[in-house]
């Protein structure tokens, strides 16, 4: 299916309002040289609202003008942002038939990431979202998440009860099986074990709790999460970070950040922690605190081999408190790679990606530190990880043997650990010595 006339509405949520304010009009069309154009304007009525922000505060200031791009494949990145990923796209094609990006916007339907939405007229109101509303919901979803991906199940006939269900499942990105729910009065995102994970290692989303479990000890912001056993299957619910009450805030993927400055994004920096760094400074009114965050990031995921560290897993999320957006709490800090990893998705120091303590070293400045302090976090944050590692995934429930087997991922937080570290100070440094280290400023 096509969307009609390769156009949809755009809709917004802004702060304090409990429903979507129409923002405007986004088509898709293809140049004469066969790339693909984007074109979005604003409504009056939106820039008419006494509420109105910017839905991409840098590429779409509130203007009355038609502002276009290529980049993308034609779609503005905050667009993109709230629609689905491979796995929703999966869902979608298995519901309703392939369809173009605008038909894959269109059809999302289950709490999709931010606060935009999407219609196919301006006169009809995006519909609410589905979610999963119970743990006997969550049972069903397993089992619906069996049958969609199991190769019997490709082209059979959907069962209505196990339609709805993998309709909440359509909207947020990435690949991995997952779908939105409510409970106990807040919104989750339950992320499930996937065909593919290996099986010598502990489940998906057992490797994932630990791992947001392992980065808070890290002094890093992670939303509020737990592993729940849903019938005999291991699933890790993660608090919706996007979501307050019946609000929802605005979100912006590193991707659409970094795009936000095309000429930069293409020639120089390509993807890297330095550039997004760089680049936040539009976004957010007081950025030096979430640099510091975004490094501490960086060591953890050099630390614990994470190399899906790419630019869709990182975002900003809009604080209605301060009016500005902010780097969001960490999410999806773990890859299902099996060997040890050399390098990260998005380049970070003087030798790009390549995860080494030198490396990690070479770039205070780009997050608004010094040596002494990028120093002290690396340090703290070695520590945590060799120190605890074990302890989060025992503590879950993995075996043994698939605890040894992570061991590869930790190996050099623990070297570094024995190298630098005398065993006195390994249980002294504390957040505190992370926040004022030698020579923070
Ligand atoms: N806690 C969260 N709150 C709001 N949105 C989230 C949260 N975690 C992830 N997302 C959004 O959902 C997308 C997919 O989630 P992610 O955990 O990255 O899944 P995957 O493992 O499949 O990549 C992310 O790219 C982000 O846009
Ligand atoms: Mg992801």
């Amino acid at each position: 299916m096509r969307s009609e006339n390769g156009q949809v509405w755009v809709w917004n949520w802004l702060p304090g309002h409990d429903g979507p304010v129409l923002a405007g009009l986004f088509e898709l069309g293809v140049e004469p040289g066969g790339r693909r154009l984007g074109r979005f304007r604003y409504a009056q009525t939106y820039l008419d609202h006494p509420g109105r922000l910017p839905i991409d505060p840098v590429l779409l200031p509130l203007r009355p003008a038609e502002f276009k791009t290529t980049d993308l494949e034609g779609i503005f990145g905050v667009l993109r942002d709230a629609g689905p990923d491979a796995w929703g796209k999966f869902l979608i094609d298995r519901l309703h038939g392939p369809q173009d990006e605008l038909g894959y916007l269109l059809h999302a339907h289950g709490g999709r990431t931010g606060s935009i939405d999407f219609s196919a007229s301006r006169d009809i109101p995006p519909a609410p979202p589905r979610m999963l509303t119970s743990f006997q919901n969550l049972a069903i979803a397993a089992l619906a998440v069996r049958v969609i991906i199991s190769a019997k199940g490709a082209g059979e006939p959907i069962p209505d009860d196990l339609r709805e269900v993998l309709d909440a499942g359509t909207s947020n990105g990435g690949a991995r099986p997952k779908f939105t729910v409510a409970l106990e009065g807040r919104t989750w995102i339950a992320k499930f074990p996937a065909k593919d994970d290996h099986a010598a290692l502990p489940p998906m989303p057992l490797q994932e709790c630990a791992a947001l479990t392992l980065a808070q000890r890290c002094g890093i912001r992670v939303p509020e999460h737990r592993l729940v056993d849903v019938k005999g299957v291991p699933v890790l619910l993660v608090e919706r970070f996007d979501r307050v009450g019946a609000q929802r805030l605005s979100y912006a993927s590193a991707r659409t950040v970094l795009w936000s400055n095309p000429e930069v994004q293409r020639w120089s920096y390509m993807g890297s922690y330095n550039n997004f760094s760089r680049q936040m400074g539009p976004w957010i009114r007081t950025p030096d605190e979430d640099r510091h965050e975004l490094y501490r990031r960086v060591v953890f995921n050099a630390l614990t081999g994470n190399q899906d560290d790419h630019d869709q897993n990182h975002g900003l999320v809009f604080d209605p408190e301060i009016a500005s957006y902010r780097l969001a709490p960490m999410f999806d800090p773990v890859d299902s790679t099996v060997r040890p990893v050399r390098s990260l998705a998005m380049a970070f120091g003087d030798d790009a990606g390549t995860i080494s303590i030198d490396n990690l070293l070479s770039n205070p400045e780009s997050f608004g530190m010094d040596k002494g302090a990028c120093d002290a976090a690396l340090r703290f944050i070695a520590v945590q990880i060799a120190g605890h590692w074990r302890a989060e995934l025992r503590q879950l429930g993995a075996a043994e043997p698939q605890i040894d087997a992570m061991a590869y991922r930790f190996a050099i937080a623990e070297s570094f650990v024995r190298a630098n570290v005398t065993s006195a100070h390994r249980d002294d440094i504390s957040a505190e010595e992370l926040a004022t280290g030698p020579g923070a400023p």
